[in-house]
């Protein structure tokens, strides 16, 4: 059995939990928005055609903010296709999907959607076939209350009050070859900052991300950040992360340790930022949007997986089905999102139903929760507060991360990654302790110091764990995965001891005595 310390002090923290922190991902693909949230004509759907056996999932699941519409999908998207009366609405091969959009479905009734789930809508401009001009009209459509031709359209199509919306994402992954009309960064920086600027100009309230590399090991990452943020530091609050984890290798020891990874594009992201806010000896600090970011590979890299031959709508592609592992390695960047609370401000799981999503559905049929739909709730609903810088020790191994671009057979090295992960979070009410086990073997015995918080008894103690690690959660074994009761959490004050299985993912509620 292996052995971890950890001591923390209520006063010693890093940063708040941001609520949008807890964000996740709608995209017109696939099966997200039609059979997923949208299925008009299912037992279940409501007038609007708003699944409710989805909706009560998503409820329980606690995202708090939506990025809407995509993804690679909005590089191509007219948001006008998608307003006004529905017969009207014209159908438009997808470009990026290989799919045909009928349109049926919108930024009205996105923004519908959210409201009736009680989550913040998040959106994304086409800054790919489109730029500045068709950005500031879908605000002045959004957010205008009236007046104007745009604003009044939006009233005409039955919303009379503006939707509001406050955060929006400049374009998506500009610097990938896979995005229509993708752009060098002094292309997109020039463009996001004239989008930023008439955007802003139209509702000064609203807040911008640029979009950073799609991915730490795109080669223009770092120079591409820094020449971005060059163009649209005074225009912008935040620059955008994203990543999706693999086991390619079928390296389990090596796709736990991924999420540190995470951690250091972070703080490299940080680095850069700052930087360039030093070549200004400005005082302002960018944060982070890490708007996507999820495990994915058994779906992404075949053709055949996501593209389906006909133009088809909505066809089933990107249904990664999640593994026992998968959860554990998805616990890990919950972890490493809690732990950057300072300047990772936003997050969104990607994606929401369906597509690489914590919940599926059969169309036509029930909704189910994935392996990952678990840490995710978890942390949702037990992460907001304080987060507290730890002091840690313990063992910990060094692996090399397999992490593919295209043909390029790309390897990164993770070192001193500590076997136990680990995030605190305390609140008014308490403590919560977040823990992986990342030992495929090995018991881990934790003994937790939580300085300043006098007596505590334990409120919650719950183990996602399963001695296969392939197991999945399915239409006909929903339950197969879930979280137990943890057993033998002992308190004696402020000492806290534990035992956690090999490859768990553990979560810990502490409240004053
Ligand atoms: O989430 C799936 C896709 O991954 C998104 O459309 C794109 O932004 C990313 O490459």
């Amino acid at each position: 059995m292996r052995k971890a310390r950890i001591l923390l002090d209520r006063d010693f923290s890093i940063g708040e939990t941001d609520p949008r922190l807890f964000g996740a991902f709608v995209e017109h693909l696939g099966r997200c928005v039609y059979g997923g949230l949208y299925e008009p004509g299912h037992p279940t759907a409501d007038a609007k055609g708003f699944r409710q056996d989805v909706m009560a999932l998503v409820k329980e699941l606690g995202p708090t903010i939506m990025r809407y519409p995509g993804g690679n999908f909005v590089s191509g998207y007219n948001w006008e296709d998608g307003v006004g009366p529905v017969e009207q609405r014209p159908k438009r091969l997808d470009l990026a999907w290989f799919t045909t959009e009928p349109n049926t479905f919108g930024t009205n009734e996105f923004v519908d959607w959210c409201r009736a789930a009680g989550i913040e809508p998040m959106l994304a401009v086409n800054l790919g076939t489109r730029a500045g001009d068709a950005a500031r009209n879908l605000v002045e459509y959004c957010n205008h209350p009236g007046g104007t031709a745009w604003s009044d359209l939006r009233r005409s199509h039955g919303w009379e009050e503006p939707h509001d919306i406050k955060f929006w994402c400049l374009g998506n992954e500009m610097d990938g070859p896979w995005q229509m009309e993708y752009k060098s960064a002094t292309q997109y920086g020039l463009v996001a900052k004239e989008a930023a600027k008439m955007m802003r100009w139209i509702d000064p309230t609203i807040e911008l991300a640029a979009c950073g590399s799609s991915a730490r090991n795109m080669p223009s990452f770092g120079r591409w950040e820094d020449e971005v943020l060059e163009h649209t530091f005074e225009h912008v609050e935040y620059i955008s992360l994203h990543t999706y984890l693999n086991n390619y290798k079928s390296d389990s020891a090596a796709f736990l340790a991924s999420p540190d990874l995470m951690d250091r594009f972070i703080d490299e992201v940080v680095a850069i930022a700052d930087g360039v806010a030093a070549r200004r000896r400005s005082t302002k600090r960018i944060m982070l949007s890490f708007d996507e970011w999820n495990v994915w590979y058994r779906t992404r890299r075949s053709r055949a997986d996501r593209v389906k031959e006909g133009w088809p709508i909505a066809p089933p592609i990107l249904e990664e089905i999640y593994t026992m592992e998968d959860a554990l390695a998805f616990g890990g960047c919950c972890i490493s999102l809690l732990n950057h609370a300072d300047r990772v401000r936003v997050a969104c799981l990607a994606q929401l139903v369906n597509v690489i999503a914590p919940i599926m559905t059969e169309t036509g049929g029930p909704a189910w929760r994935q392996t990952t739909f678990f840490p995710f709730a978890q942390m949702s609903r037990l992460g907001r507060g304080r987060v507290l810088r730890t002091q840690s020790e313990g063992d910990t191994y060094d692996c090399q991360y397999y992490d593919p671009r295209g043909a390029l057979e790309l390897t990164f090295p993770v070192g001193d990654v500590p076997y136990l992960k680990h995030a605190a979070v305390m609140d008014g009410e308490g403590l919560s302790l977040f823990l992986l086990n990342r030992d495929l073997d090995q018991e881990v015995a934790v003994d937790i110091r939580a300085r300043g918080f006098g007596a505590m008894r334990v409120a919650e103690a719950h183990e996602l764990h399963d001695a296969d690690l392939s197991a999945v959660n399915s239409r006909d074994e929903p339950g197969r995965i879930a979280p137990r009761t943890l057993e033998g959490v002992s308190i004696d004050g402020e000492r806290l001891n534990v035992t956690l299985k090999p490859a768990s993912w553990n979560v810990v509620r502490l409240q004053r005595a």
